[in-house]
Formats: structure tokens, C-alpha cells, sequence
């Protein structure tokens, strides 16, 4: 059967796009069927840092081959980890990865590019705390605006230094040291990434570090820690590491993510006339908010468990068009459980009879690009009326919500922003426009390849 792509650099006149601008046309059919999405993201990143801490060769597969893991794999091969990752029939990545265990990662010949990728960024803080070797780590212009100094303030109470001093962004240079001391810190907020570099840089310290978070983030560290030989506890709000210890070499497996997931599964509560499976798909429970928050604007979406890799529970996510949906409101605590679906969902939000407020979603305003104002801009012009006030980020949905004809978004470069607005032409009647849609190959490369074959 021929179909029209859904992306196209459009001959008409009218569709012209500039440079930098991508057509996204209306899909053709509604979305049906079995779908698979890309490798978790977070979990990719630990598969290959954890790898590269570890004494041994670690196999990994599943593995997200996108921008952001491939800004992980280049660090630790810069350290002198050993990479031997294909790409496999489906898209992921596989294969072994040697790590430098004991001795330590070695002086890089060049500052550590981490591109886009703040959890690169961040993580390898709590990587390289432990080892006296002066690295410079730097970022593309979005990861170079990011707040770092949540994560240099806790490192340096266990003994790192960082260069130049109190500097809050990147470029910046971490000399770790041998004799990093153990802390319990009290996390000023929910942040996986924080996290992480603390329990990372704790799993070389002797004693037992401690993070408590005011609302539990994604927690994929605590359950792949133990799979690499780290004795580590973790419970509502805490974790914990115990150290001195050297990781040992792990398999790891990485399932689908949830949060590539997440605009499949928007797609077609959106969409008319859709039903759709997405199988394989990372289902812990830390990931997986953005259901919650649909089935409570009264979404067609339901959960079906399969099993486990590691200690990642993973199954299918199906959704189904539901016309009348309705705004619910998400309580501050549950945010870091849809940090990175708020966009999409406030799109969704857009569609619902009555007002859908997000509380304290102000973490959203330090992502890759300032995801608040962008989301309140990009409803805006769809005609929706959505509001920040104080920290709370309000949608007064419009049920029958149509696009008019000749909207162009802009991305601001953001991955997550690009696919939100890419579902506005997709699902709805009219093309978009989308300025640096292109920033998909950040977490999902092939997004618009599978959204157009759920469609024929
Ligand atoms: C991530 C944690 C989240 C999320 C990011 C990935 C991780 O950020 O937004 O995309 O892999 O740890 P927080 O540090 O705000 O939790």
C-alpha cells in the first residue's frame, strides 16, 4: 500500500519549509497495532558508565543508539574504557564494554564533550570523584546554560574539587580525589541525575553514603548498582550505597522507553479511530506517571506487565482514542514521575474539557531548554490558554481543539519539545511546522518512521 511520508519537504509553495523547518503532515490513518520504541534512555547511560567503572567486560544490549548514549560512549572511551558496541537489526546497540575498574580511568587527551546530555554531564561528576585526574567536562550551548552546581555541592563535601571554584556551569574542571568521605545529603531537590552522582561517587568512599529526596526520582541506579556487585539500599525517598567497592562486570539489558513511549501513546488518545500496543517497554513504576496522569483525564490507557531485565520490569503499554477526556490536577510529588512527559502531556491537557494544573513543576525550566515558557508559547498558539503561576503550570483545555492551518513551532532544539509540537500536525488536520525537529536524534532517531508505520 503507498502512503504519503509524514515529513516532507513539501514542493507546494505553501509548504516550503525554511531551513531548519520540517513539515509534519497529518497521518495518514489512525495509529493500530504492535509497536516497539528505542532503549531506555536513563538506563542505557548507567549500562555504559556502570560498564566502564567496572573491572571486567560487561555485555549490554538494547542500547539506545541516539545522540545523548553516544555522548556516554564517547567519555568512556576518552577515559579508556573499551567499547565494542554494534548496531543490531533492530536499531540498538550491543556488545561489550571493558572498564578500567580498579586502576582508574585514564587522564583524557581532550576536555569530554557531553554534546546535549546533561545526565552524561552529571553522572560523570559522580564517575570521576574518585580518581585524581584533572578532566575539563563541556556541553553544547543548552548543556552549557544547565545548573551544575547541584551536583558539584555535594561532590565537593565528599572531597572533590572543581575548577573554576562555585562556578554553577559548565565548562568546568573536576579533580577527584582517592579519599572521598561518605555523606548523608539531604537533595534540595528530586533529581535522578543528583542522585546518582552522589551514590556514584559514594561507591568509592568508605562507609555508607546517603541521598534523601524530597519526592522520589527515576530509580534506575539503586536497581542496576547491585546487578554490578555494589551493596546498595534504597527505600520511599532514599538511597544508599556502601563502600569502599569496586564494580564488577554486569549484564545488562535495556527495555524500551517509556518516555519515547509516551508520545506513541499520546498519538493515539489523540488520534481517531486509534488502538495501539506499545510492547517491551520499561514499566517501572518511576517511569511510567504519564499513564496515571492520562487515566485520570479519563484517557483510554492500561498496563500489562511481562517480566523483568535485571531488576526492570518491563511489558506493553495500550492506549486507545478517547474523545472526551477531562483535566486532572498532578500533585507536586508525583512530578518527577512525568519529568520529562509534562510537554506532552499538557499537550493532551489542551484537548480536555476543564482546567489540568501541574504543581511545582519549576525543574522543568532548567531542561534542555526552558520547557515552561516553551510549553506556555507553543499552547499559546494553538489558541489554548496556559499559565505558570508561581511554580504551577495551568491548561484550560479546549475538547474539539483544531489547529489552525500555518502554525510553526519552535523545538528550541529540545528533543522532547520537537515531538510534542510534531503531534499537534500528526494527529490533528493540518500540517505544522517544526523548527530543529532534527533534535529527535537526541532520545528517538527513528520517532517519526514509527509513528507514520503505526498508521498505514
Ligand atoms: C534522568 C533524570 C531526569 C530526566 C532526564 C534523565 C536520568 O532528570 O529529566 O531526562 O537519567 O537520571 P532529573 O535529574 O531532574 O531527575
Amino acid at each position: 500500500m503507498s502512503h504519503e511520508p509524514v515529513a516532507s519537504a513539501a514542493s507546494a509553495p505553501s509548504l516550503q519549509p525554511e531551513v531548519g523547518r520540517t513539515v509534519i503532515e497529518p497521518l495518514p490513518a489512525p495509529l493500530r497495532g504492535a509497536a516497539t520504541v528505542p532503549g531506555d534512555k536513563s538506563i542505557s547511560h548507567r549500562a555504559v558508565l556502570f560498564a566502564a567503572m567496572a573491572e571486567g567486560t560487561s555485555r549490554v544490549s538494547g542500547v539506545l543508539d541516539s545522540e545523548d548514549v553516544r555522548s556516554s560512549i564517547k567519555a568512556v572511551s576518552q577515559l579508556g574504557a573499551r567499547v565494542s558496541l554494534e548496531r543490531q537489526p533492530d536499531g540498538s546497540l550491543a556488545g561489550g564494554i571493558t572498564g578500567w575498574g580498579a586502576s582508574g580511568p585514564r587522564k583524557p587527551d581532550a576536555p569530554i564533550d557531553c554534546g546535549n546530555s546533561g545526565t552524561t554531564a552529571r553522572l560523570l561528576m559522580g564517575v570521576l570523584a574518585p580518581w585524581d585526574v584533572p578532566v575539563e567536562i563541556t556541553g553544547d550551548d543548552s548543556l552549557q546554560r544547565r545548573p551544575m552546581r547541584r551536583i558539584t555541592a555535594p561532590l565537593m563535601k565528599m572531597g572533590a574539587r572543581f575548577e573554576p571554584g562555585g562556578r554553577e556551569t559548565l565548562p568546568i574542571t573536576e579533580v577527584g580525589t582517592r579519599d572521598l568521605r561518605a555523606v548523608t545529603y539531604d537533595a534540595p531537590m528530586a533529581s535522578a541525575q543528583l542522585k546518582t552522582a552522589v551514590l556514584l561517587a559514594g561507591v568509592y568512599a568508605r562507609g555508607t553514603t546517603t541521598l534523601n529526596e524530597p519526592a522520589p526520582s527515576r530509580n534506575h541506579t539503586e536497581l542496576m548498582l547491585p546487578e554490578f556487585g555494589v551493596p546498595t539500599t534504597a527505600a520511599d525517598r532514599t538511597a544508599s550505597v556502601t563502600g569502599p567497592r569496586v564494580l564488577q562486570a554486569a549484564e545488562v539489558r535495556v527495555p524500551g522507553d517509556p518516555s519515547s513511549a509516551a508520545f506513541l501513546v499520546c498519538a493515539a488518545v489523540l488520534k481517531p479511530g486509534s488502538s495501539l500496543q506499545v510492547e517491551n517497554v520499561s514499566l517501572n513504576t518511576a517511569r511510567i506517571g504519564f499513564t496515571r496522569t492520562l487515566e485520570r483525564m479519563g484517557a483510554d490507557v492500561s498496563v500489562r506487565h511481562a517480566g523483568a531485565a535485571g531488576k526492570e520490569p518491563y511489558g506493553m503499554i495500550a492506549a486507545c482514542h478517547t474523545p472526551s477526556l477531562h483535566g486532572c490536577e498532578v500533585p507536586a510529588e508525583k512530578i518527577a514521575g512525568i519529568v520529562d512527559e509534562v510537554p506532552v502531556l499538557a499537550l493532551v491537557a489542551a484537548h480536555a474539557r476543564g482546567v489540568t494544573v501541574f504543581r511545582e513543576v519549576g525543574e522543568l525550566r532548567v531542561k534542555e531548554t526552558d520547557r515552561l515558557a516553551a510549553v506556555v508559547e507553543g499552547l499559546g498558539q494553538l489558541g489554548v490558554e496556559a499559565y505558570i503561576d508561581g511554580n504551577d503550570l495551568y491548561v484550560e483545555g479546549q475538547p474539539g481543539l483544531r489547529a489552525p492551518a500555518g502554525l510553526v513551532f519552535d523545538s528550541h532544539g529540545d528533543h522532547r519539545l520537537a515531538m510534542t509540537w510534531a503531534l499537534v500536525g500528526l494527529t490533528g488536520g493540518v500540517p505544522v511546522e517544526v523548527e530543529n525537529f532534527d533534535s529527535v536524534k537526541i532520545s528517538y532517531p527513528r520517532f517519526l518512521d514509527d509513528i507514520e508505520r503505526l498508521a498505514r
